[in-house]
C-alpha cells in the first residue's frame, strides 16, 4: 500500500498546524521553511526537511503553501520554478484576487496547477470536523486531492476563477476584522470603567450575534430596500455620538466609534437621513 504523502511550504503558526494534522493522519510529510529551524518540533514528530525549495516541490504532487502573502510565495516558488511542473500547488495564502491570479497564471505558465484557498479558521481548527477553507481553481484539480485536503478541512469550493476564494475570503475577513475592533474597542471601555472583559462577556455575546439582522438585511441590500421603518441613520447617528462621549468620557480613544459616526454622517449629508442603515451599502459603493 502506498503511504499518502504531502509537502507543506510554510511553518507560521498555520502551517505548522497543517502539517502536524497530516503527521497525525500518517502521511509522510515534507516540509521547507524560509527559516529552517521552525521545521524542528515536526521533524522530531516525523516530518522529512527538505534542504531547498526544489526538493520540497519535487518530494510529492501535493504541495501545500502557507505563507504571509503572495510575494511570498513567489519569493520562494521562483528558486524552483522548473520543479513546478505536474505539482498541483493548494496555495492557502491569503492575498487579493488579483495577485492570487497572477499566481495561477504564473505557475500554469510552468506546467504546474495552482488550487487557490482561503482558511475559515484560526490554526488550532485545523483538522476539525466543523472548519472550511473557501476553494477555487480548476475542480478537477481539488478533486483529484480531495482526500488529502480533507485533512486539514472541509471544502467550500466556489468555482474554477481561482481569485473567488480569495474574495470570498477578504470579504469574509472585511467583517471579521471590523467586528472584531469593535469587540476590542467595547472592552476596552468596560476596561477603563473597572469593567473586567470576562463579566462583559455574557453581555457581549448577546449583543454580538448579529444572526437576525444579518438575515434581515440581506434580502433588503439585494433590493435596495433601505426604508427606514426599523431603523433611520439619523438614529444611528445619535447614538453614535453617546457611544464617542461615552468613550472619551472614560479616557479611551474614540476614532473607531469616531469614524463610524463620520460615515452615518455622510449618509445623512447624501439624503439618506431617514433611511435604513443599509443605505450606507450604496454610500460605501462607487
Ligand atoms: N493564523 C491564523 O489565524 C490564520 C487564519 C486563517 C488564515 N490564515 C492565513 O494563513 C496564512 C499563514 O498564516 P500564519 O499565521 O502561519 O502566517 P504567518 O505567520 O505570517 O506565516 C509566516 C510564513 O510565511 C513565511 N514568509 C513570510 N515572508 C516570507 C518571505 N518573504 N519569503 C519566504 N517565506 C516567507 C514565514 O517564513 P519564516 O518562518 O522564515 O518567517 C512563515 O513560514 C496567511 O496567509 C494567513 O492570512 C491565518
Amino acid at each position: 500500500m502506498t503511504v499518502a504523502s504531502v509537502t507543506v511550504i510554510g511553518l507560521g503558526p498555520m502551517g505548522q498546524a497543517m502539517a502536524g494534522a497530516y503527521l497525525d493522519q500518517g502521511y509522510e510529510v515534507t516540509v521547507w521553511n524560509r527559516t529552517p529551524g521552525r521545521a524542528d518540533g515536526l521533524v522530531v514528530r516525523g516530518a522529512r526537511r527538505a534542504e531547498t525549495v526544489a526538493a520540497a516541490l519535487g518530494a510529492n504532487d501535493l504541495v501545500v503553501l502557507s505563507l504571509t502573502d503572495h510575494a511570498a510565495a513567489r519569493a520562494i516558488l521562483e528558486q524552483a520554478p522548473a520543479a513546478l511542473s505536474g505539482r498541483t500547488l493548494a496555495n492557502l495564502t491569503s492575498d487579493t484576487p488579483d495577485r492570487v491570479r497572477e499566481t495561477a497564471e504564473w505557475v500554469a505558465a510552468r506546467g504546474g496547477v495552482q488550487i487557490t484557498g482561503g482558511v475559515q479558521v484560526p490554526p488550532p481548527g485545523i483538522g476539525t470536523p466543523e472548519a472550511l477553507t473557501y476553494y477555487s481553481g480548476p475542480r478537477e484539480a481539488i478533486e483529484a486531492h480531495r482526500t488529502a485536503l480533507e485533512v486539514l478541512t472541509g471544502i467550500d469550493y466556489l468555482g474554477e476563477d481561482p481569485g473567488l476564494a480569495a474574495l470570498y475570503y477578504q470579504i469574509g475577513i472585511d467583517m471579521f476584522w471590523t467586528g472584531l475592533v469593535g469587540y476590542l474597542h467595547g472592552q476596552a471601555v468596560a476596561r477603563a470603567n473597572g469593567i473586567s472583559a470576562r463579566e462583559f462577556l455574557p453581555h457581549a455575546i448577546k449583543t454580538m450575534d448579529f444572526q437576525y439582522f444579518l438575515e434581515f438585511y440581506a434580502p433588503r441590500i439585494d433590493a435596495d430596500h433601505h426604508a427606514g421603518d426599523v431603523d433611520t441613520l439619523a438614529m444611528g447617528a445619535a447614538s453614535l455620538e453617546h457611544v464617542l462621549h461615552t468613550a472619551q468620557a472614560s479616557g479611551v480613544d474614540g476614532s473607531v466609534p469616531a469614524a463610524i459616526l463620520e460615515l452615518f454622517r455622510r449618509g445623512t449629508a447624501a439624503g439618506h437621513g431617514q433611511d435604513s442603515l443599509t443605505s450606507l451599502t450604496e454610500v460605501l459603493r462607487p
